[in-house]
């Protein structure tokens, strides 16, 4: 980084997510690098705040008495009453307890040590018919041979969802999760409620076979789960049902599918890194984090304050709208030493790149699973592998998203 242009003392009290410098999403770092610096609890146009400090953000996940995950007040002016809404202030990574509480139960079902165990076998199974695609042709694009296939697969399969409709699971799931980009047009925002409409319709259809069919579902454990509960009537009404299952589809493949682009990108962007790792096969679980303490898939978290509070030695007011940037608190050096370097041995890697606090990732242990099988057996077997083009990102904010990647072996 020390080749890079300082970001200015100047250029940092003006930085607003929603008037992003042309450069950001090239390289969003040393803007979190001058905000951590200048102004770690920086107050942007509309009144909220940009937490950039590894410290502050793990208070802000810790403390849910205080930081709100509901969205109600802040989804109301931006969606109105309209579908996205209705996802958005529905789905368990937006709400508090007690709803919170009572869901989130539903989902560890799906996520217990025996049933991860269970889709294993699975994960390398699609690993290997991927890479003996990839040494038939000799190339590949990453995206849509490689990452995005596997994490899609895996997270329907949990939910029974049938191996045609994949597809339209990863359309609805890119304009549903756009929607909550900082700056959202008018056919985005038409997109996304076309979305929730669509994919409500498509799950009411599933979930009417999977109740007609109750022993068709070969292991879709968390929707027979959360059915269960819909029955139950006390646990979860038919609109929860539905939107955490979009929810889960959401939240279970764009996240792993750029884990392991960047992975992919970083590690070959590093031949050393990739020989370190071949020649010490044991250095798989420590680089998966640093992969995704490196380039954090999902860049922000938010929160509201639910009462007057102090972050950071700024005190905020009832109400206040916090940004979490997680890419900036996985390079704060306060945390993490020399912290743009990325070492696939990095050791205390308590990176915030699945959150913290009882909205920490649910699916963590899976999406690392994913990530120790694709890499491990991707540079096992291909020492040849090397890029054929740079990567190309998306402009999305929320998400850091890698659009295209291509590799030869
Ligand atoms: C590399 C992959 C992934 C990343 C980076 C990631 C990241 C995150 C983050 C940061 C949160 C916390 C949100 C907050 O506190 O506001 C979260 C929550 C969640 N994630 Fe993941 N995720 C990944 C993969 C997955 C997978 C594979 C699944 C399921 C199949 C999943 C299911 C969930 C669920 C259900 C929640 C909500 C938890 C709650 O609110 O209690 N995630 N994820």
């Amino acid at each position: 980084m020390d080749d890079k242009i300082a970001v200015t003392e100047a250029e940092a009290e003006s930085f607003d997510l929603a008037n992003l410098p042309s450069d950001y999403i090239a390289d969003p770092y040393r803007y979190f690098a001058a905000l951590r610096g200048y102004d770690p609890v920086h107050r942007m146009a509309d009144g909220s705040y940009l937490l950039t400090r590894y410290d502050d953000l793990s208070t802000a996940y810790r403390d849910s008495k205080v930081w709100s995950s509901d969205k109600k007040v802040d989804f109301k002016p931006k969606f109105g009453d309209s579908p996205l809404y209705e996802h958005h202030t529905t789905s368990v990574v937006f709400s508090d307890p007690p709803d919170h509480t009572r869901i989130r139960a539903l989902f560890q079902a799906a996520f217990t040590r025996k049933a991860l165990a269970a889709l294993e076998p699975r994960i390398h199974e699609l690993v290997d018919h991927y890479l003996d695609e990839l040494a038939d042709r000799g190339e590949m694009e990453v995206v849509s041979d490689f990452s995005f296939k596997l994490p899609v697969e895996i997270v329907s399969v949990m939910l029974g969802v049938p191996t045609e409709d994949r597809i339209l699971i990863r359309d609805w799931a890119l304009v549903i999760l756009g929607g909550l980009e900082p700056v959202l047009s008018p056919e985005a925002f038409d997109a996304g409620n076309k979305a929730v409409d669509d994919f409500k319709a498509y799950l009411r259809g599933l979930v009417a076979h999977r109740k007609a069919h109750p022993t068709d579902g070969r292991s879709g454990e968390i929707l027979t789960a959360l059915i269960e509960a819909e029955e139950d009537g006390q646990k979860l009404t038919e609109l929860e049902l539905l939107h955490q299952c979009i929810f889960m589809l959401n939240a279970g493949h764009e996240t792993s599918t750029n884990m392991i682009s960047h992975g992919v990108h970083e590690m070959l962007s590093r031949p050393e890194e990739v020989a370190r790792l071949r020649a010490e096969p044991a250095l798989i679980n420590s680089a998966v984090e640093e992969i995704l303490r490196y380039q954090a898939p999902i860049q922000i978290n938010n929160r509201r304050a639910k009462t007057a509070t102090e972050l950071g030695g700024v005190a905020l007011p009832e109400g206040a709208q916090v940004h979490l940037m997680i890419g900036a608190a996985n390079r704060d050096p306060a945390q993490f030493p020399d912290p743009d370097r990325f070492d696939i041995s990095r050791r205390n890697n308590r990176h915030l790149s699945f959150g913290l606090g009882i909205h920490v990732c649910a699916g963590n242990a899976l999406a690392r699973i994913e990530g120790v099988i694709a890499f491990g057996k991707l540079f096992e077997r291909f020492p040849g592998l090397h890029l054929t083009g740079p990567a190309k990102l998306s402009e999305r904010v929320r998400f850091r998203e890698i659009w295209e990647l291509p590799v030869a072996v």
